[in-house]
């Protein structure tokens, strides 16, 4: 199930074989990080560094995704993998993202490790979710990662176009057509959406679980 490249990892350490090898040997590679950092640590964290509103109920969403994505690929760490999504965008108001974009992801690392929950699985897929800092996605939880991030603000922006702003309004059908407009919500990644393919789930399975994920907890992020 690995290439040459897969191979020659072998050599140099457990730490990067995750990266070659099938979903099962990656979910049991996060397992050994488990019980780190608990989900309500990771919360407090996100309220500590964050204040802003919009990147708070964004951050929950993204979670939720996660989770939802967790469910169907890594079942035994869905928790590990909300908590991924609920802290990848933990240095939003710290870094200087508008002036170097390079910031965004390495400061989220930095910050977790000084607040003693330094994790090089969870730092990799937050810093692969922003590949603009150097890392590119390569394991099944930084693709989930990188795809869920745009996908969360594009189911926003569509339930945004409906009377009651209600993600319970958005239909399967109205995120494939909305997708293919290109100016709309252009600030969501469609290349990002669509590197969730590389998990193993398709883009109508990707559709189905967002939705799903993000009406459970409609409430908490206003939608
Ligand atoms: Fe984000």
């Amino acid at each position: 199930m690995f290439s040459l490249a897969g191979v020659d990892c072998l050599q140099r350490g457990p730490r990067n074989i995750m990266h070659y090898f099938t979903n099962v040997t990656e979910t049991e590679s996060y397992k050994l990080m488990e019980a780190k950092l608990t989900r309500e640590q990771a919360n407090e964290l996100l309220h500590k560094y964050v204040k802003g509103e919009h990147y708070i109920t964004h951050s929950y969403a993204v979670e939720a995704i996660m989770r939802g994505l967790a469910k169907r690929l890594a079942p035994d760490d869905v928790e590990y993998w909300g908590i991924c999504g609920l802290l990848h965008d933990l240095d939003e108001e710290t870094c200087p993202w508008r002036e170097d974009m390079a910031t965004h992801g390495p400061t989220s690392a930095k910050i977790l490790r000084d607040e003693g929950f330094g994790d090089p699985v969870m730092e990799n897929a937050i810093m692969a979710h922003n590949p603009q800092c150097g890392k590119n996605p390569e394991t099944t939880l930084e693709y989930a990662l990188i795809a869920a991030d745009p996908m969360s603000g594009f189911v926003k922006a569509i339930a945004q176009i409906y009377p009651d702003k209600k993600v319970a309004s958005v239909k399967h059908k109205s995120v494939n057509k909305r997708y293919k407009e290109t100016r709309f919500a252009a600030g969501a990644n469609r290349q990002f959406m669509m590197l969730i393919e590389k998990t193993g789930i398709s883009w109508d399975e990707f559709i189905d679980i967002a939705l799903e994920s993000m009406r459970e907890i409609a409430d908490q992020i206003g939608l």
